[in-house]
């Protein structure tokens, strides 16, 4: 089977491309822009990794750029896993344009490709900010979207576009609504491995809302399990679908900060909550279990530990 991933030197597209290609019948294109929001370094290397394998083409592209969209009319896939964008809540008060450019533009953009080419399903990654808060949890798929950020809002808008899209195009969108995905190769500016990365530099590390918020921690491993199934049940999908993606066993943030501290010490500062960031995220996952058959989540405390170790090893990849 061939697929295209956008977002293929990024956190989750990494992992599902390096287990996509254990599969040496797949093709795997792997589209890229390789901005500098986080460490170029930590990109490159996954990117470096998927190329040893002979069944891996990268491509360094721009999905905001329509030209550049162009270079991939040539390239014809069964499924096309669009996980590209301007990912986290903190850089939209700092540069929200962006979220405009690679998340709604971008994604535009990839819709002029996915309707001259033969690709028949289009997973495409949402986000549990959609939810913004809420008065009661778990979180479920029928559920308003709320969002509080500018990047809550971009995926809403790649859900409508995506809903409007499936009719018109008469392909199969399934969006991704990921909760908190953590493990090994992890983004560095999420809790675990900015905190980590802070006190490696000797930085004062602020926990937001005096460490009161709770995340739906998911590990990286259970998701990429999760989408393989997705892909083999994909006859059964409507026209377009969405699926929360999550463990649905919110932690809170005080207990991982007490977790960081005693396995790698560092200084923290407690402060008050702010507008744009969610109190709580905590996901119903019965669809997706019921859907995939998916039954084993990881143990948090393991993996958490994995994670330790594995920065331990790599922290000269991150800035
Ligand atoms: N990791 C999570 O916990 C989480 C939670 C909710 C939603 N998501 C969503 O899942 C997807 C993957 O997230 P991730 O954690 O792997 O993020 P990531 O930032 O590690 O990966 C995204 C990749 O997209 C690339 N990119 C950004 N703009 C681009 C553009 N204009 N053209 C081409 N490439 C571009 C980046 O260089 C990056 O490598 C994203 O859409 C993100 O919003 C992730």
């Amino acid at each position: 089977m061939k697929y295209l991933i956008t977002g293929s030197a990024g956190f989750i597209g990494f992992h599902l491309a390096k287990e996509l290609l254990k599969n040496k019948k797949n093709k795997i294109y792997g589209l890229d822009n390789l901005d500098n929001y986080y460490s170029t370094k930590l990109k490159k290397k996954r990117v470096n990794i998927l190329k040893k394998q002979s069944n891996f083409k990268f491509l360094k592209l721009d999905l905001s750029n329509i030209k550049e969209i162009k270079k991939l009319y040539r390239i014809d896939v069964d499924i096309l896993f669009h996980l590209a964008a301007q990912a986290g809540v903190r850089y939209t008060a700092i540069n929200p344009s962006k979220y405009i450019k690679s998340n709604i533009v971008g994604y535009y953009n990839l819709l002029n490709y996915i309707k001259k080419s033969k690709v028949k399903y289009i997973f495409y990654a949402s986000s549990s900010s959609i939810y913004g808060d809420n008065k009661k949890y778990p979180v479920n798929e029928k559920m308003e979207a709320k969002p509080k950020n500018i990047y809550a809002f971009s995926k809403v808008s790649n859900e409508n576009c995506s809903k409007l899209f499936s009719k018109i195009f008469g392909k199969k969108f399934i969006g991704l609504r990921f909760f908190t995905v953590y493990g090994e190769w992890g983004r560095p500016d999420m809790l675990i491995y900015k905190y980590l990365n802070f006190a490696r530099k000797k930085r004062l590390f602020y926990v937001n809302n005096f460490g009161k918020d709770y995340r739906d921690f998911t590990y990286v491993g259970d998701v990429i399990s999760m989408l393989k199934l997705l892909v083999k049940k994909r006859s059964k999908f409507k026209d377009h679908d969405i699926f929360n993606i999550c463990s649905n066993k919110p932690i809170e943030t005080k207990k991982i900060i007490q977790l960081l501290l005693q396995s790698f010490p560092g200084k923290v500062k407690y402060v008050k909550a702010n507008k744009i960031e969610m109190l709580k995220t905590h996901g119903n996952n019965k669809k997706i279990l019921a859907f995939t058959k998916f039954k084993r989540i990881s143990d948090f405390e393991e993996k958490f530990f994995a994670c330790i170790n594995w920065f331990k090893k790599n922290k000269n990849l991150f800035n």
